[in-house]
């Protein structure tokens, strides 16, 4: 059955993510969701599909996994997603959006780098473990000296602005885990192959940092928990170690969970032992959105509210690419 009704939010999905997500990130994801969202037959195909299971992002990343085209324009993407339908749409049923990204490592660094040390790093959200290696990667923070782990094979850049505390030395991390409905396994080929898929079309240096960011995990594999977030995150907080400081932490996780789900969160946080570091857009996390500066509350742009303990310490950029410190304003 199409549900047709359900077309007009479908659109609106594909609308915004051209506008505000891959607008000035990836002109071929911007150009394939703006025309998406003009093709009816196409949005009542992805409008047949579950709530959760519609976004751009997803039905972009299985047509990539399967091999089809995201980069010679909307004619060709349509013609072989309708001819490979039946594929596509098992693909988005099977697959979730876990886009892992290790950039983000560069924007957590600087809060990570003021708890007291040493610190056990829990993931709630975690895909498949990437940003659980903070001290095993180098930054570049805009023109300063190369940061962090020389032997690392990723090199993280950020544009910084405002007050930023630049680590002088790397947090010490005794301790990893991390909790995902369903974790992602560094050494299984076709799950790294979806996290590749993942990657838009013309950010090879993400898809670069990604291949990276797997030697270094598969070096040293994170233990995951598979299950929610609510149901798992007391009990490993209640597996670290003795004198090490318990640091959760999460990233572009919580807009996948209902309102009641993040408060229900949100009041577990307050009473566990240790910090609580999240980095997620404003509306979602209302108790971090409502801390902010109004002048810094962003608009259209797609960028996250940093915050330790639901104090608002930063804007960042939502793979990591900039972190625009908040200072002494609020
Ligand atoms: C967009 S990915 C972000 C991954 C990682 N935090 C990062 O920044 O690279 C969101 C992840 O959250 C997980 N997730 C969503 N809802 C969850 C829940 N209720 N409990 C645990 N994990 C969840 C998804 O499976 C997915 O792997």
């Amino acid at each position: 059955m199409t549900r047709s009704a359900e077309v007009p939010d479908v659109r609106e999905l594909y609308r915004a993510f051209a506008a505000r997500e891959a607008r000035g990130h990836s002109p071929s994801y911007r150009e394939l969701a703006e025309q998406a969202a003009e093709d009816v037959a196409l949005m009542e195909l992805v409008g047949e599909l579950p709530a959760g299971k519609r976004q751009p992002n997803l039905l972009l990343g299985a047509v990539r996994h399967l091999g089809g085209p995201t980069g010679q324009g909307y004619p060709v993407f349509r013609a072989w997603t309708s001819a490979h339908w039946e594929d596509v749409r098992a693909a988005m049923l099977r697959r979730r959006t876990q886009t892992n990204e290790p950039g983000r490592c560069a924007t957590l660094l600087p809060v990570l780098a003021t708890l007291p040390q040493p610190l056990a790093l829990i993931e709630v959200g975690a895909s498949a473990g990437l940003c659980l290696y903070p001290d095993r990667y180098r930054y570049r923070y805009d023109g300063r000296p190369e940061f962090g782990d020389a032997q690392s094979p990723v090199t993280l850049d950020c544009a910084t602005s405002g007050p930023v505390p630049f680590p002088a030395r790397l947090p010490e991390v005794v301790w990893r885990a991390g909790i995902d409905l369903n974790p992602l396994d560094v050494h299984d080929e076709d799950d790294m192959h979806w996290l590749e898929a993942l990657v838009w079309p013309e950010q090879t240096h993400r898809l670069e940092r990604l291949r990276g960011a797997v030697q270094v995990a598969r070096a040293e594999p994170p233990e995951l928990v598979r299950g929610d977030l609510n149901e798992a995150v007391r009990e490993l907080v209640g597996r670290v170690p003795e004198g090490a400081t318990p640091a959760v932490f999460h990233s572009a996780v919580l807009s996948y969970l209902p309102p009641e789900a993040v408060e229900r969160f949100t009041e577990t946080m307050r009473t566990l032992p240790g910090h609580w570091i999240s980095n997620e857009a404003p509306a979602v996390l209302p108790s971090v959105g409502r801390r902010l500066p109004p002048a810094r509350v962003p608009d259209d742009r797609a960028l996250f509210a940093l915050a330790l303990d639901e104090r608002p310490v930063a804007l960042t950029g939502p793979h990591g690419q900039s972190l625009d410190w908040l200072g002494e304003q609020r």
